[in-house]
């Protein structure tokens, strides 16, 4: 009976007319014809029409694992805030996998500030330099450039990576006519580190498929000051290192005076969120400001074992041809970087077990990297019933042999990895949204996964609404340009400070 309903909803075509697909009626028949040759044709399509029946449920019974219960993600909320509070306590923080760190940013912008700002935002495979003029009262002026950063340069040395970072920056400023002015930097450096000061932080280790040497333990601002003064044709101040989740959040607070929390979905996951400064143990000496924000580093939850109730073998397969293994678990679970490979991986097996494209794959399906995480917003955002993206995406793959059905259920595989990263973020944003405690809060959100994919928003309101304590109410801001407005907004409030 389970079978039935499904497949009636999904208009399968081994219920009433076969004609809904004649390329996947072309393959009932030859299923039959190879397997069941001798058999009268009634009994072969009624064979069939069971053996296709019974793959459908195949597909969802596998995709089982990838389905987060209510009780795992109570659990998994449970563990993180256990975590968290470990990073935040001096005697657990060098232990603990989510680590928390201090950022130093204890007062956020309220749209008033001004000043011509140059930022660097440098987190993914691209790199940008941008010039910012605020005029206060939320105006502002932007022009930037996005520089490639080639896979050379990501495993290469840090004094190459630097040296690269300090040449775009200085064409920069030539193209813009900027190369005889000293201008305040903010520069957004989307990696843990382990921050000293608004102006000190140390790489603590390489996340997103970067790995240069002679880095881990540097001061990044140092190696950037260097890398300059290598060069002796520009000047600038550095006057605050920030991670683009907070940015995020400082770039919504703008427009949202109780924003506290900021979430990247993007390449990598991250967020963080504004702690009492009296919680923050490993911030030493004075404190008079009542608040920081805390870079969680949420990327690296689970690297401790805790997401192993809910790991599956396409996580460890992800995790084990990466070049971090073991690390960045949750992230490798969740974010843009590894989603769509994800998704492959499940394609694959699901090939290889004769429950999709007839069992014939193709080489690009078959090769690693090749379904980009683009598509999965692609295959979603078709309407339910028609698969004109997914067709395209099949296509690009050699997989032009795909049935109707092959779509439907190619759709639900992508589903069940997007609703999952959605649910497992959304899990982290509740854990943060009851530990602050605050009756409203909004969380500025940036990043690929989030701005492109069709249902992410709708998937976290309704599941953080289902999490938070009742009573608290929140709501989810899209950044406008986190890591380059934030970097400019934050040097702001540095410049005013000093
Ligand atoms: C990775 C980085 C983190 C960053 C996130 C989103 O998790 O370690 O610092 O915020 O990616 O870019």
């Amino acid at each position: 009976m389970r079978y039935v309903g499904r497949l009636t909803l999904e208009g399968s075509v081994c219920g009433k007319p076969q004609a809904a697909s004649s390329l996947h009626t072309y393959h009932v028949f030859v299923r039959v014809a190879t397997s069941l040759a001798s058999k009268p044709l009634s009994y072969n399509l009624q064979a069939n029409c069971l053996q296709y029946k019974q793959g459908l449920s195949e597909i969802r019974e596998e995709c089982q694992e990838l389905v987060l219960s209510d009780g795992q993600v109570l659990e998994i909320m449970k563990r993180l805030l256990t975590e968290l509070n470990r990073g935040l306590s001096k005697a657990t923080h060098d232990t603990a996998d989510v680590k928390c760190f201090t950022t130093f940013v204890q007062d956020l912008p309220n749209g008033t500030e001004k000043g011509k700002f140059l930022a660097l935002d440098l987190g993914g495979t691209n790199f940008r330099v941008l010039i910012i003029e605020l005029g206060g009262e939320h105006h502002f002026d932007m022009k930037s450039k996005i520089y490639a950063i080639p896979q050379k340069i990501m495993l290469g040395s840090g004094k190459q990576l630097f040296d690269h970072i300090a040449e775009c920056l200085a064409n920069f400023m030539i193209e813009h006519d900027l190369s005889s002015e000293r201008l305040p930097l903010g520069f957004t450096f989307s990696f843990p580190l382990s921050q000293r000061g608004l102006t000190k932080g140390y790489l603590v280790q390489w996340t997103k498929g970067f790995d240069c040497s002679d880095c881990i333990n540097e001061d990044v601002v140092q190696m950037l000051k260097d890398a300059i003064a290598r060069r002796n044709d520009i000047q600038l101040d550095v006057v605050a290192l920030l991670n683009d989740a907070v940015g995020t959040l400082v770039a919504c607070a703008v427009r949202s005076y109780n924003c506290r929390v900021g979430l990247i979905v993007g390449t990598g996951s991250n967020a963080c969120y504004v702690e009492k400064v009296e919680n923050v143990e490993l911030f030493e000496g004075d404190k008079p400001k009542p608040y920081m924000v805390i870079n969680t580093e949420w990327g690296a939850f689970g690297d401790n074992g805790a997401l192993e109730i809910v790991r599956t073998q396409y996580d460890r397969e992800i995790d084990s041809h990466s070049i971090n293994a073991g690390k960045q678990l949750h992230e490798k679970m969740i974010s843009g970087m590894y989603m769509g490979e994800l998704v492959r991986l499940v394609l694959v097996k699901f090939t290889k077990s004769n429950l999709l494209f007839g069992g014939k794959g193709s080489d690009m399906l078959f090769e690693r990297g090749t379904f980009f995480t683009k598509f999965v917003s692609e295959i979603e955002s078709d309407k339910r019933g028609t698969f004109t993206g997914c067709r395209q995406v099949l296509d690009e793959l050699g997989l032009s042999h795909a049935t109707d059905q092959d779509c439907v259920n190619v759709r639900y595989v992508c589903e069940c990895v997007s609703r999952r990263a959605a649910h497992l973020v959304s899990a982290g944003v509740a854990t943060l949204i009851n530990k602050m405690g605050q009756l409203s809060v909004t969380v500025g959100v940036d990043g690929s996964v989030y701005r492109f994919h069709p249902y992410f928003h709708d998937l976290m309101v309704e599941k953080i609404s289902e999490l938070v304590t009742p009573g608290i109410k929140f709501d989810l801001m899209l950044s406008e340009d986190g890591s380059g407005r934030g970097a400019a907004l934050v040097a702001a409030v540095a410049c005013r400070d000093r």
